[in-house]
């Protein structure tokens, strides 16, 4: 974000706000950065938040908690303070099957970005997306031992557009954990996107997608572009650009 915002706007990023945060990870890394790098995390779970605060943000040193916030608000209400950029990443503004709802979202961040602030939400799609299939990969959990996570994608509707996904665990002990999250997502295309945040008054939005590496795995990386070639999974963000 950082980078592509200086890009975009030719303007430092500082003041960040993370939507749908969750237990706030990226908050809390984003007020490590320096002193002047402050963040605000909104969720409407209030469970989560707590431990957004109790563990991610009481282990950063004293002066960086005090540089985050986490908030129990709806991302649908613009907040009263405004940010240099907000983001909505994994995919996480999905949720919103309806282009009223997606419109609504656009309107609030907005108006809660300063003058050059810029949007990012972060879209997946392209035929592996939609796939009815399981992936299993191991983690090791330190002082644990080896949990197996597995991402399931089910049924893909192509007429509402609409895909459930699922993550499960195993547990070093064979205990399998079923449906431990689900997700109910509108997939949403990157054009949709842009004309929606056109409607709500981003006079630009430029898109940045990933790029692959030589064995066509996804990297960290991503390009400015306005034309992609066709693959079987791709990752890109949409940057409104408050004017
Ligand atoms: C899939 S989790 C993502 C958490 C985090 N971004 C991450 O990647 O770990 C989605 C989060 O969005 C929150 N959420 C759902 N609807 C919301 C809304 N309208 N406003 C704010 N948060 C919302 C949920 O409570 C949940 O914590």
């Amino acid at each position: 974000m950082p980078y592509f915002h200086k890009k975009i706007t030719g303007k430092r990023l500082l003041k960040m706000r993370e939507d749908f945060c969750g237990t706030g990870q990226i908050s809390c890394e984003w007020a490590k950065k320096s002193k002047e790098h402050l963040a605000v995390g909104l969720d409407i779970c209030e469970e989560t938040l707590e431990y957004a605060r109790t563990v991610n943000q009481a282990s950063l040193a004293p002066d960086a908690q005090k540089r985050v916030r986490f908030l129990n608000q709806n991302v649908l209400k613009p907040t009263r303070e405004k940010f240099d950029a907000i983001g909505a990443h994994n995919f996480s503004f999905f949720i919103f099957h309806e282009r009223e709802q997606l419109l609504e979202y656009a309107r609030a961040a907005y108006a809660s970005l300063v003058k050059g602030g810029t949007f990012f939400l972060e879209l997946a799609g392209g035929p592996g997306f939609v796939k009815a299939e399981s992936e299993a990969t191991e983690v090791k959990v330190p002082g644990y031992g080896k949990v197996k996570y597995v991402w399931e994608q089910h049924q893909y509707d192509p007429l509402r557009a609409i895909n459930d996904y699922s993550i499960h665990f195993q547990l070093p002990d064979g205990t399998w954990m079923n449906d431990v999250f689900t997700y109910h997502w509108r997939l949403w295309g990157v054009r949709d996107v842009r004309e929606v945040l056109k409607e709500v008054g981003f006079k630009r939005s430029v898109v940045l997608w990933q790029l692959d590496d030589d064995q066509g795995e996804g990297t960290s990386e991503y390009r400015r572009l306005e034309e992609a070639d066709d693959c079987e999974t791709w990752l890109a963000y949409v940057v409104g650009v408050k004017e």
